[in-house]
Formats: C-alpha cells, sequence, structure tokens
C-alpha cells in the first residue's frame, strides 16, 4: 500500500532533523520537485505514492527514502568495514511488503530517472573523473530475477552496460542455461563506476567500502523499483555489498538463500572466478545454486537442464 502524505511527511521531518543534527544546514533539491511537493501540499492528497510525493530522480538529493545508510552519520562500522545501519535507518527502509509498488511505464519512468541521476553522479569524485561511463544497469524493471554484480571493468566501463566483458559472456550462458535472455532479468553491480586503477590504463580493482557505501542508494532504489522475487548475488563483494556484512567466504555461503528485507539471495560464485576456475565442480555449484534460483521461481525445469555439469 502507498504510504499516506502524512506518514511521508513525517518520515521527511524525521530525516531533515536527523541530517540538522549531524550537522548539516542545507540540502540541495531541484525545483521541479519543490514545485512537486508543493502541489501536493496544498492539494492534502491522503494516498499519494511515494514516486508522486518525492519523484525519484530527487531521492537522493532530498530525504532520500532508502540512502540512510551514506546520509547518516556513521556511528558503528560492521566487520566488512561498511557501516552499519542503525535500527533507525533500518526501520525508515522497510522490508519488501512496505514499499511502494509502482506498474508498467510508471515503474519504467521511475528507472529512467534513478538513471538520469546517476548518470551525472559525483559522490566519488575521483570515479567521477576516472570513468567514462556510469553503468547503471540493463535489463527488464519487470523482472522476478535479479542479478548483482561487483563492479564495471574495463569493457562495462567502455560499453556503459554491466557484464559485458569475458565475465558477462559467462553470465549471459548461465542466463541461456536456464531458458533466459539478458532482456528477461534486470542485472546491476554494487558500484556503479569503474574502480579507478591510478597508473593503469587496464586491470581492475575491488570497490573500497566507502565506495560501496556511496554508491548503494542507487542500488536500494533499483531493488525498491523492480521489487525482485529473487536476486543472485554474484561474488563475495556483492553479497557484502547487499547484505552489509562479511561472510566466511562464498565458498561457505553459496547455495544458501539469504534474507534481504524480504527478498531471498542467493549467492553464489562470480563468473570471473568461475573463468579462472573452470571446473566441472565449480560450474555444477553454481548451476545447483540456479537451479534452485528456478525452483523458487517455479520456472520449469527439464530433465536436461537437471543434468548439466553432472557427467
Ligand atoms: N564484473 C562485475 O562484477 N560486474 C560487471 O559488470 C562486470 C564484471
Amino acid at each position: 500500500m502507498a504510504p499516506s502524505f502524512e506518514h511521508l511527511l513525517d518520515v521527511t521531518i524525521e530525516h531533515l532533523e536527523r541530517l540538522k543534527s549531524a550537522g548539516h544546514s542545507r540540502i540541495q533539491i531541484d525545483p521541479q520537485s519543490m514545485e512537486t511537493l508543493h502541489a501536493l501540499a496544498r492539494e492534502k492528497p491522503s494516498q499519494a505514492s511515494v514516486d508522486k510525493v518525492i519523484p525519484a530522480s530527487s531521492r537522493l538529493k532530498t530525504p532520500p527514502i532508502s540512502s540512510a545508510r551514506t546520509a547518516a552519520p556513521i556511528r558503528k562500522v560492521a566487520f566488512s568495514g561498511l557501516p552499519a545501519a542503525s535500527q533507525e535507518e533500518e526501520d525508515l527502509i522497510g522490508r519488501v511488503d512496505t514499499w511502494p509498488t509502482l506498474q508498467g511505464a510508471e515503474k519504467d519512468a521511475a528507472m529512467e530517472r534513478l538513471m538520469a541521476q546517476a548518470t551525472s553522479c559525483v559522490r566519488c569524485t575521483h570515479l567521477a573523473q576516472s570513468r567514462t561511463q556510469v553503468v547503471f544497469g540493463v535489463g527488464s524493471v519487470h523482472a522476478k530475477l535479479m542479478f548483482v554484480g561487483e563492479a564495471p571493468g574495463l569493457d562495462e566501463d567502455r560499453q556503459g552496460e554491466p557484464f559485458v566483458g569475458k565475465a558477462g559472456e559467462m553470465l549471459t550462458r548461465i542466463l541461456e542455461a536456464m531458458g533466459l535472455t539478458r532482456e528477461a532479468v534486470y542485472i546491476a553491480n554494487v558500484l556503479k563506476c569503474r574502480p579507478d586503477t591510478p597508473g593503469n590504463s587496464f586491470g581492475n580493482r575491488q570497490p573500497s567500502p566507502m565506495e560501496m557505501q556511496s554508491c548503494w542508494p542507487y542500488l536500494m532504489d533499483q531493488i525498491k523499483l523492480i521489487r525482485p522475487s529473487v536476486m543472485v548475488a554474484l561474488g563475495g563483494t556483492a553479497v557484502r555489498g547487499l547484505l552489509g556484512r562479511k561472510t566466511v567466504g562464498i565458498t561457505r555461503l553459496r547455495g544458501q538463500f539469504q534474507d534481504f528485507r524480504g527478498i531471498p539471495v542467493m549467492p553464489t560464485y562470480h563468473p570471473a572466478y568461475v573463468l579462472r576456475n573452470p571446473s566441472k565442480n565449480i560450474k555444477r555449484q553454481v548451476w545447483e545454486d540456479m537451479l534452485q534460483v528456478m525452483e523458487h521461481l517455479k520456472m520449469p525445469i527439464s530433465a536436461k537442464q537437471r543434468q548439466f555439469f553432472t557427467k
């Protein structure tokens, strides 16, 4: 159910007060959002949707619905190095069943607005300078299945699309084996810019905790818009970025559904890891994780599919 205007106003005021007590005296808000807010206040709607009250395009500048982890002062640091959200911040983001639901063209438009905002992001000044472009996400905003990777590499930075290099080819093959296409799912990364490699024009590096934290609101808003039935976290960094904790190792965690605010998350090996370790055993493990995802989504699974990588 869409939150009422009054509820949204309360949450907004609370958030602004927190920002103020953290020493912020100004926030940025674009004129269009300001006008929308004024118009809604004049109308006093009782059940305005979040998207109408605070267009996605302004969520990251104004009191963000989902950026509590970055906007609030850092109180404690989880052992992954990522700041842990307070209970209050956790409550603000809520669980999937409390998120507003957008449908059809409205959903597409909201994602477009979020993308436009991400495209001009300069939160990580070093990455804004080094990137060719922001690599936002690809696929269907109406997808039931969402894949989350680590960060764009060189190929993705050049082409502006996640998972288009060698690891991307592997991911596409996994999707095809599942009977899916890239267009039928949504693919995004924890970090939307290629981590810079000063002094080297080639090579990739893992995102830092600060970069992940800074980019987190974009991923959170992507997830909130899509509301996927299942997510797949590709590799340890994606698990850390999504679940906010360091796991003992992806080897131990993979194959076991985790919870992200009511959405099941299947951790599995990163396609790049599979490329580096192309044993049948590793491929079978990834495949078993995908079979679990398919079962969860009630997708048809043929006898042949069940047997992949067993012989
Ligand atoms: N690896 C990732 O994690 N994401 C990409 O987009 C490409 C490679």
